[in-house]
């Protein structure tokens, strides 16, 4: 019986394609520009390309697409990863080009993703939670250990955030002074410290050169058809945005952090979508406390139960002042400032010059982390409001 086109393409992906990528990643790591990829000797790009089409336009003649959503969905990060690893390699760039010069990937990508709802491009879910391992082996870019490092570090960092985000949701129906609330909230403080404890791992075991110029270049702007889709990043999934939301930290009623949300909807899954869109609608928990304020002290058990939130809400702080100040500043703005100028331009993921973007970052670090601001909003006077409730005797 002849093999599944759709198969014979996902196995050359987990193999044939890492070890091209591999291949061309160590020899630009060993150029005294590791950044200058665009040279005539490495023939291995245009074998991707060509063995790589080679699989798509036998998908696009021979077989029917999967209805099966994760199936279909497991397809298009297939050939997000082609197209991303294009990208990376510069046989195409957005800044070049009116469209895409990868007619038939992008054909396909876009007739998986309407079907699916969101966007036409490799996104984190790909390599992360979506990510079917053959044998031990997920499927990534290059067989680089860091890039493995890096993936496997932050799933763990994404599980902690849903696990956070699973208990929350269940303090929801209950409110915020049931009794089996302080247990909710303590083991949400738990898996918000694990995500800080993934950061540490990570700024500990990833090498930043290795990072910065091996794995993160796969992760830019590319265009699908006549489209730019910006590059995935390690954040597109909706766990931290509702476990925000849930709290209170971030209001959808705020409308720089609902544009954020709104943004990154498309390069999260359908199912996050939905999660997302569920707790946009809910008063959060720190609306519900300084509505519950009594006028005198708080009787014992509320005060616990005050506490355990707060406490939650220092932990989504700290993780997100971690990632910014390990892993931003470590990882993308420190290297960014060794690399040749002409390379600059192509340092974000998501396409915005460097300093916008940081800035944007910085903004939703301090949202998260309710520091007071005059510029935009964050939740820091009514942080203040409920600690002193807390203190108050
Ligand atoms: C070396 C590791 C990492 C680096 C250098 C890094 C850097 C960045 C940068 C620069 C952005 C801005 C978007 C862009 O690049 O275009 C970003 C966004 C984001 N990252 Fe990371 N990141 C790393 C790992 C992680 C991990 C492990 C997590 C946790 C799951 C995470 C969560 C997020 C989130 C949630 C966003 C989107 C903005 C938001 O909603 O907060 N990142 N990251």
């Amino acid at each position: 019986m002849p093999i599944d086109p759709i198969e014979q393409f996902d196995g050359w992906i987990r193999h044939r394609f890492k070890d091209l990528n591999t291949q061309l990643e160590e020899r630009y790591f060993g150029q005294d520009d590791p950044a200058d990829v665009m040279r005539p000797e490495h023939v291995e790009q245009q074998m991707l390309h060509d063995e790589g089409l080679g699989h798509i336009q036998a998908i696009l003649t021979a077989a029917t697409l999967p209805s099966d959503e994760a199936a279909a969905y497991d397809l298009l990060g297939n050939v997000g990863l082609y197209m991303a690893a294009l990208r990376r390699h510069e046989l195409s760039n957005p800044d070049r080009e009116q469209r895409s010069p990868f007619a038939q990937a992008s054909a396909l990508a876009m007739q998986l993703a309407a079907g699916l709802g969101v966007a036409p491009r490799f996104a984190t879910p790909h390599v992360n939670l979506r990510n079917l391992a053959h044998g031990g082996a997920h499927k990534s870019f290059t067989w680089l250990h860091d890039e493995s490092v890096f993936i496997i570090n932050n799933c763990f960092s994404i599980l902690g955030y849903i696990r956070a985000a699973d208990v929350l949701r269940r303090v929801l129906p209950l409110g915020v002074t049931h009794p089996v609330t302080p247990k909710l909230l303590a083991d949400a403080t738990a898996a918000l410290d694990e995500v800080s404890h993934y950061t540490e791992v990570l700024n500990q075991t990833l090498d930043v050169r290795r990072f910065f110029y091996n794995v993160r270049p796969y992760f830019k702007t590319y265009k699908v058809g006549r489209t730019d889709y910006r590059g995935a990043n390690a954040g597109d999934f909706s766990a931290i945005n509702e476990i925000d939301l849930i709290l209170g930290l971030c209001r959808i009623t705020d409308a720089a952090y609902s544009a954020q949300m709104l943004e990154k909807m498309p390069f999260m899954t359908s199912e996050d979508q939905r999660g997302l869109q569920s707790c946009a609608r809910q008063t959060s928990l720190m609306d519900r406390w300084l509505e519950a304020l009594p006028r005198g002290p708080l009787d014992e058990s509320s005060r616990l139960a005050l506490q355990s939130f707060l406490a939650v809400c220092e932990a989504h702080g700290r993780a997100a002042v971690l990632h910014h100040h390990v892993l931003v500043t470590r990882f993308i703005e420190e290297p960014a400032t060794q690399v040749d100028i002409r390379h600059l331009k192509q340092i974000t993921a998501s396409g915005p010059p460097l300093e916008v973007l940081l800035h944007s970052l910085k903004s939703l670090t301090d949202k998260r982390a309710g520091v007071q601001r005059d510029d935009i909003e964050t939740r820091y006077y009514d942080l203040q409001c409920l600690r002193r409730a807390c203190q108050a005797t």
